[in-house]
């Protein structure tokens, strides 16, 4: 099943490009650039990696970033992940990033566009690897500051294929953003949204209904709302699932207790993600392995989740039609 599963080809909707620097690339790009991490070694970095919750993730996230100063830093930092997913059989990602996270500390917009851009332009060239850029706003800052950005990344607008919303969830609802997400719709960018990770049920209504999104990040406690899940089934809303996240951010106690059976079981379109690898225990493939070892799906299982991602990715139709 592993060497069908690595050749079986994925694409991979919801991941953090900044949440795949790994512990190596971090002391790297940290000697180049000159800027100090709390910890001595490599191995103290991965024993750190014990959350109890989304924000003690988000806090060593937010500072292993630090390291990301320039526009190579963040060329560097996506090639090495593209690289990776290209040797796990993914041949389509969707990156996303956090640009607000670093315009606060210095680090101009352009710097993250051009480099991930390039890194792009390459995997293409190199794999014929395929892959989108989603912008996201940190819901934990007000809506000007995000507002502020979007009009800011005007000059890349071509290279955007969608908005989306990330960050601490709870108490920082979907609607704070509804006039950001407005503007969105008015410049034409596509919409997609975190909701209902750790959040409740009602953030999945309001994103659908406030910000118009066309896929859910996430979207697990939508289970806790038997009308919601029949809209999302009715509506086949893409919902990007990561279950080895759910697992590490104690969004679920293990593998075996995630809700992803029941959520095909409901019809549900549902896909796998690996949201920040370095961080999670490895990417989509991992991913794909953690469900095959915990629900013992079958072939057919995988083809229909591999498939529902090809089916929505942001992706030209003549590519789509050559993946399914
Ligand atoms: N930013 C990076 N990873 C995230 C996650 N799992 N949830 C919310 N925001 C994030
Ligand atoms: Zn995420």
């Amino acid at each position: 099943m592993k060497t069908w599963l690595r050749d079986l080809p994925k694409v991979e909707l919801h991941l953090h490009i900044e949440g795949s620097l790994e512990p190596e690339l971090m002391f790297s790009l940290a000697a180049r650039n000159g800027v100090s991490l709390p910890y001595a070694t490599v191995d103290e970095v991965r024993e750190a990696y014990d959350f109890s919750d989304l924000q003690s993730f988000l806090d060593l996230y937010y500072q292993g970033m630090r390291v990301l100063c320039t526009e190579q830093d963040f060329y560097d930092l996506a090639m090495a992940y593209l690289e990776q997913a290209h040797a796990e059989g993914v041949v389509h990602v969707e990156l996303s990033f956090d640009p607000q996270a670093h315009l606060n500390r210095g680090v101009e917009l352009a710097v993250p566009f051009e480099g991930l851009n390039r890194a792009r332009r390459q995997a293409e060239r190199e794999w014929g690897m395929t892959s989108a850029l989603i912008m996201s706003f940190l819901r934990d800052r007000d809506a000007a500051e995000a507002m502020a950005v979007l009009e800011k990344a005007a000059p890349y607008y071509e290279t955007i294929d969608a908005v989306g919303l990330d960050s601490a969830e709870v108490g920082n609802p979907p609607t704070k953003f509804s006039a950001v997400f407005e503007r969105a719709k008015a410049l034409g960018i596509p919409r997609v949204a975190h909701a209902g990770e750790e959040g409740p049920a009602a953030y999945i209504r309001e994103a659908l209904d406030e910000l118009d999104v066309c896929r859910i990040d996430h979207g697990v406690a939508c289970l806790q709302d038997a009308a919601l899940v029949e809209r999302l089934r009715q509506m086949q809303m893409p919902l990007t699932v990561c279950p080895l996240s759910n697992v590490r951010l104690k969004v679920v106690a293990e593998m075996t207790d995630h809700p992803l059976p029941q959520m095909l079981e409901q019809g549900l379109k549902v896909t796998l993600n690996s949201d920040d690898p370095a961080y999670f225990g490895g990417g989509v493939l991992e991913n794909y392995l953690a469900c095959a070892q915990a629900f013992a799906w079958d072939r057919e299982t995988f083809k229909q989740l591999a498939g529902n991602a090809i089916d929505v990715a942001f992706m030209p139709d003549a590519r789509r039609a050559a993946l399914l």
